[in-house]
Parts: C-alpha cells; structure tokens; sequence
C-alpha cells in the first residue's frame, strides 16, 4: 500500500516521456493477450458475432483505459493477473462503446482504429450485437473468482463499472450529446456531457486499480478525483482533434463534430480556447496525486501525453 510522503517527481522530461511510452507499449502488449485468450474465436453460427467482438477490441486503440486499470493496480501490489482482466474488462466496455457510437443512428461513423469501423466490416445488426455481448462480458469477467478471490472486491469492481456506464455514466452522457446536435449547449452543460460520457468511465478505470488494491477509501477517492479530471481533460483533448488533426493520425473521420453539429469545447470556445482549457483541468489531475512520490510518476506523465497526442 502506497500511502506515502510526497515527493518531487524526478528525471527529466525527455526520460519521462520514453518511460512512459514504454510502460504504455508493455501494458498494451499484455491487455491485447488478455482479451485475445478471454475471448478466443468460437465454431458455429454464433462465431460471427464472437469474430466482430475480437475485431472490435483487438488490434489498435491506445488502451487507456487498460493502461490505468494496470497502472493503478501496480501501486497497491496487485497481481498483474487480476489487474490485466480488470484492464481487459474496461476495454471490452470502452470497445462497446465505440462500436454503438460509430453505428448510423449515432456518429454514421465510418473509420475506427483506421480500419472499417465494426457495423461497416459485418453488419449493423452483427455490430449492434457484439456492442451488447462486449458489454456483458465485462461484467463477467469482473464477477469471476480468478479477477480477484475476495467477492466484496469483485462487486465493488461490477457496482462501480455498472455506475460508469450506465444512465448516470457514459450512456446518459451519448444521450446528452445527441440531444445536443444542432443546439447551442452552454459550457457548464458541456462540461457535463464530457463529464458523463468520458469521464466516468477513466475514472472507473483509474479506481479499478484501487479498489482491487483494497485501498483506503481516502486514497481511493484521490484516484478517482485524478481519473475524472484527467478524463475531462482527454475528452476536451479529443474535441480539439477532431477539428486539427487528419484521419490518418487519428485513426477515424476528422472534422466531424463541426458537420454533425455538436456540442463540444471547439465550438464554444475555439481551438485555441479548448486547448487552453484541456491543459488547465489536466493540472487540475495532478494536484490529486500529490500523497505519492515518484511511484506515481507514470500517471503523473500520462496527464501531458493525454493532452499534448496527436491520436
Ligand atoms: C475515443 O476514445 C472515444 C472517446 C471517449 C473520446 P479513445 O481515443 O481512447 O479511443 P481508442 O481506444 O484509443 O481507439
Ligand atoms: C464518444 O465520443 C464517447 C463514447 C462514449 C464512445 P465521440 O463520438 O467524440 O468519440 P469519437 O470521436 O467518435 O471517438
Ligand atoms: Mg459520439
Ligand atoms: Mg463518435
Ligand atoms: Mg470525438
């Protein structure tokens, strides 16, 4: 248990930068191998929809969320092998979620991950089912005794994933954010669509790592004031992409919040504008850290990577 005196992060921001890409790289690595042996291909009719899963979730993605779930846990001395279901868990969710939001009655979003977004590669029918099949298995990934051997923990891990995504989560928040095309949001219900929608669930995915930790609800509530400021700043981050980078750094449509009419931090406050604010809530994400040393330098180097990528 990492309940330390703080200590000025060291090293300098050249090293840091290569630690953390890294560090990313490896997590990255282990969650692909982590969802590619939970859900491995299956015979029969109902292999289609186990195929559009597996193409889904593997193969692309900078696995964020993954990387916290990990990255926390490692903190607390979790067994990486529990800490990388958790992290395969929150991606299987985050997949699903992408796959919705690119179907024609969302985003009629086309590209994902540079390939052929999932309902353009099978089926919408074939997509909208194994959004609805990634989702379940999440949970049943998290319920199940080799995630964690204490049942108090494992329902913690499915009541604060099911909070995360749910109506007051990241589903209210794609609701709000459909409401919100063609009309005007004003800022504070801006903040509240990417609270929703992005925050909740980094935030699940940062105290995952902390709740299989057994940490102390005090330290707990740290991490989690950490992951949803960092998760707004990513979302904010992501707005700025959609309207400055191309589809080939990002991997799927650029410019598309503008022709759908969204609400987003661009539109209200420019580019510029957004990319001001997205550095001032992620300094916001530090501040929370402050009760670790350098143990927590990595997430302390993720709050920049998280607003100054490019995909
Ligand atoms: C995209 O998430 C959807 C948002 C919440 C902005 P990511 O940018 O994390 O997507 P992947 O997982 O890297 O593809
Ligand atoms: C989607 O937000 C957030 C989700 C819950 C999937 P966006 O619609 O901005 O995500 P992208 O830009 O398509 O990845
Ligand atoms: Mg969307
Ligand atoms: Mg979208
Ligand atoms: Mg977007």
């Amino acid at each position: 248990m990492s309940q330390t005196i703080a200590t000025a992060p060291t090293g300098n921001s050249a090293d840091r930068g290569s630690l953390l890409r890294a560090s990313m790289a490896r997590r990255a690595s282990a969650v692909e191998a982590a969802i590619d042996s939970l859900l491995p291909p299956v015979p029969g009719s109902e292999g289609r929809v186990v195929d559009a899963m597996r193409y889904a979730t593997l193969g692309g993605g900078k696995r964020l969320r993954g990387y916290l779930a990990a990255e926390v846990a490692s903190l607390f001395g979790v067994a990486e092998s529990g800490a990388y279901r958790v992290a395969a868990s929150v991606e299987m969710l985050h997949a699903y979620s992408l796959v919705h939001d690119d179907l024609p009655a969302m985003d009629d979003d086309d590209l994902r991950r540079g390939q052929p977004s999932t309902h353009r590669k099978f089926d919408e029918a074939t997509a909208i089912l194994a959004g609805d099949a990634l989702q379940t298995m999440a949970f049943e990934i998290l319920a199940d005794t080799a995630t964690h051997p204490d049942a108090v923990v494992r329902i913690g891990l499915v009541a604060a994933l099911a909070a995360a995504s749910g109506a007051a989560g990241m589903v209210g928040g794609q609701m709000i954010d459909m409401e919100g095309e063609g009309r005007a949001l004003a800022l504070q219900d801006v903040e509240r669509l990417h609270a929703l929608k992005t925050g909740c669930l980094i935030r699940y995915s940062a105290e995952s790592g902390a709740i299989l930790g057994n940490a102390d609800l005090s330290v707990r509530s740290r991490i989690a004031a950490y992951g949803r400021d960092l998760g707004a700043a990513f979302q904010i981050a992501d707005d700025v992409l959609d309207a400055t980078a191309s589809a080939e750094e990002l991997g799927k449509t650029a410019g598309k919040d503008q022709a759908a009419g969204k609400s987003t931090y661009v539109a209200l406050l420019g580019v510029d504008g957004a990319a001001r604010e997205a550095r001032r809530v992620a300094e916001q994400a530090e501040s929370h850290l402050d009760i670790f040393g350098t143990e927590a330098d990595r997430l302390r180097d993720l709050i920049r990577y998280v607003v100054d990528r490019r995909s």
